[in-house]
């Protein structure tokens, strides 16, 4: 064993668990495509004054979370990502987008970095898989997105989670709303707990978004967002909640959803699930017209988006057990060496099979002919191909089939005309 382990936060994945992200993967980009998004990568870390402005400076991912290294000593602070939507605006409005076409779905599916304390369902290095809807400010937009979502959760096969959704309408609202905050958190100041103290000040917002159970009751108690909301934003809200309805998505109106990212404004939602736990949020999401203008566009840019946690994701797949059609693919032959030293000709015959597209596998260890066939089960080869002298001088190779075991003597032009044939290909899906 060795002396060192992965970082606390971070973790390994597994020949058997990669075979399940990479079948997540499939269905996002494929979903993705069908919904007309495109995929973007940004790099890894960003200036981080990015987040500062963009999540917002009082949220608990700018205040505590993020790993934040200066690079040279003079040099600007940069900052590994904890979130992806402020890169992917930052990228949009670096590269001009908006001015080759007005509108422009990106998604993405990468790893995040916060500081967080690691528990089930929560690490320092995580990923998410996420959309981002550019340049159309609409319920449309927002229903988009959201159902994007919803289906990959539908296709994998995933069940009992809840769609939870609110309106924090537009800055006029919410300002309107902070004054009333205020005015109802200011006689409790001395029950507060200290960061609760420093929201008051700079964002009464965040207070809602407080898990402290002492003070739940107080937050209870708090005015209703909605109550602040102008016509317009509430018409808004209603065309988002009737897209959802006319699409047969099952939501709950939550007046108390704030989210933790200090740029969404009208709708924002989020996905949570019994089975998680204390951390029991796959994803959520939002509409976010502000934070072009925080990252120094001259104008809004209007936005909506959603990211999903992959590895929660993984976890309530497994729990439901919706990986079990998932069997790990094994290779369609395996060469098996009647003597060790005829593993030039058996390598020789591998190549070629690999060459011909035959996922192929064959021992480079010189193990006993037992210990191959083992290793051709233990890795659920559908062919074994023997090779021992005969065959070598007569050039007829030996076929089994080690599920039915059938044998058979073929030339190997034989052997790789049947290999290729549809039926044996559909059985071990190349
Ligand atoms: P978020 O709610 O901060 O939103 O993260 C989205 C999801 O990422 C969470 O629901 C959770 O499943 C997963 N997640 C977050 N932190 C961790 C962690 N430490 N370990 C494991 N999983 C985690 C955002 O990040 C926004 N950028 C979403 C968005 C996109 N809004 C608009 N566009």
């Amino acid at each position: 064993m060795s002396q060192y382990q992965a970082v606390k936060g971070a973790r390994d994945i597994f020949p058997e668990e990669a075979a399940q992200w990479k079948y997540v993967e499939g269905v996002v980009h494929t979903l993705a495509s069908l919904y007309g998004f495109s995929e973007i990568r940004t790099p890894v870390f960003e200036y981080t004054e990015l987040f500062q402005r963009g999540i917002g400076s009082t949220t608990d991912i700018v205040g505590k979370e993020m790993f934040s290294f200066q690079p040279d000593p003079n040099g600007r602070s940069i900052t590994l990502r904890p979130e992806m939507t402020a890169g992917v605006m930052r990228a949009a409005l670096q590269k001009n987008l908006l001015s080759a076409a007005p509108v422009h779905k990106l998604y993405y599916i990468c790893e995040l970095f916060r500081k967080e304390r690691p528990q089930a369902g929560r690490q320092r290095q995580f990923s998410q898989f996420g959309a981002e809807l550019i340049g159309v400010s609409s319920p449309a937009a927002v229903a988009e997105v959201i159902t994007l979502m919803m289906q990959v959760f539908e296709t994998l096969g995933l069940h009992g989670l809840k769609l939870r959704i609110n309106s924090l309408g537009d800055s006029d609202d919410r300002l309107r709303y902070r004054e009333a905050l205020k005015a109802y958190f200011g006689p409790f100041n001395n029950n507060l707990d200290d960061s609760s103290k420093e929201r008051l000040e700079k964002n009464p917002l965040r207070i809602l978004d407080s898990k402290n159970p002492a003070i739940q009751d107080i937050i209870a108690g708090a005015p209703r967002l909605y109550n602040y909301l102008s016509t317009s934003s509430v018409e808004e809200f209603e065309k988002v909640l009737y897209y959802l309805t006319e699409r047969g998505i099952a939501y709950e109106v939550d007046h108390r959803l704030v989210r933790g990212l200090d740029y969404y404004c009208h709708t924002a939602f989020e996905v949570t699930s019994s089975e998680l736990g204390a951390q029991d949020a796959i994803g959520g999401g939002g509409r976010y017209d502000g934070l072009a203008r925080e990252l120094g566009s001259s104008a809004d840019v209007p936005a909506a988006g959603f990211a999903v946690g992959m590895e929660r994701l993984l976890i309530i797949m497994e729990k439901q057990g919706l990986f079990a059609a998932l069997n790990p693919q094994g290779p369609l032959v395996y060469v098996v060496l009647q003597q060790p030293d005829l593993a030039d000709h058996g390598m020789q015959i591998a190549w070629r099979l690999r060459k011909a597209g035959i996922k192929t596998e064959i021992d480079l260890a010189a193990r006993s002919m037992k210990a191959q066939m083992r290793d051709a089960n233990r890795i659920r080869a559908s062919y074994a191909l023997f090779i021992g002298k005969t065959e070598v001088i007569s050039g007829h190779y030996s076929l089994k089939n080690l599920v039915t075991s059938e044998q058979t003597t073929l030339t190997l032009e034989a052997v790789l005309e049947i290999l290729h044939e549809p039926a044996v290909r559909e059985m071990i899906k190349l």
